[in-house]
């Protein structure tokens, strides 16, 4: 009876312990984060489009999403975990370079964060800009699955 108890305790213990490697599984991490950058992006979209008014907090939330994710992106491509994602093998052939995309994107966003953009035009300015680096990226290391 106590020795059942013990081991249901551990059989607990051990399915916490997997739900956190889940929830550390590079892929998950890295697609998660780009998920918010895509969001970000689609809110200042929406401003620089004028379906939404403008609103300083907003590009400001917005920008400091893509400006730390995109810092915390390029450490989520351990060796061996491109399957089952989009991350094309040349990350791994080319990863200095990778990195530098990622920093180019990081520093395009701190730009704007540090000139925030004042108003619509102001925002679609910033848009172009820091859009351009979505692209850039994706070409070269993200493939369609
Ligand atoms: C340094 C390279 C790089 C830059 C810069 C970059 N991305 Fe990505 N992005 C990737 C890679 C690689 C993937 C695929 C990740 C995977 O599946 O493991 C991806 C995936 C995505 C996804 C799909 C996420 C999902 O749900 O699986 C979205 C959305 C996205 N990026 C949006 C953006 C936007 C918007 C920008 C520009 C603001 C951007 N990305 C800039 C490399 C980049």
């Amino acid at each position: 009876m106590k020795l059942k108890t013990i081991l249901t305790a551990m059989v607990i213990a051990g399915c916490g312990v997997s739900a956190v490697i889940a929830a550390d599984d590079p892929v998950k991490v890295r697609e998660g984060l780009m998920k918010q950058v895509g969001g970000s992006m689609g809110a200042l979209a929406g401003i620089a489009k004028g379906e939404k008014p403008y609103d300083a907090e907003i590009v400001k939330t917005a920008l400091t999403t893509i400006s730390t994710n995109i810092k915390a992106f390029p450490d989520q491509f351990p060796a061996g975990s491109e399957a089952n994602s989009e991350a094309s093998p040349k990350i791994w052939e080319s990863m200095d370079d990778f990195k530098a995309k990622a920093a180019k994107l990081g520093a395009d966003t701190d730009m704007a964060l540090a000139q925030l953009p004042a108003d619509q035009a102001g925002v679609g300015a910033a848009l172009g800009v820091i859009g351009k680096n979505c692209g850039d990226c994706h070409q070269a290391y993200r493939i369609k699955k």
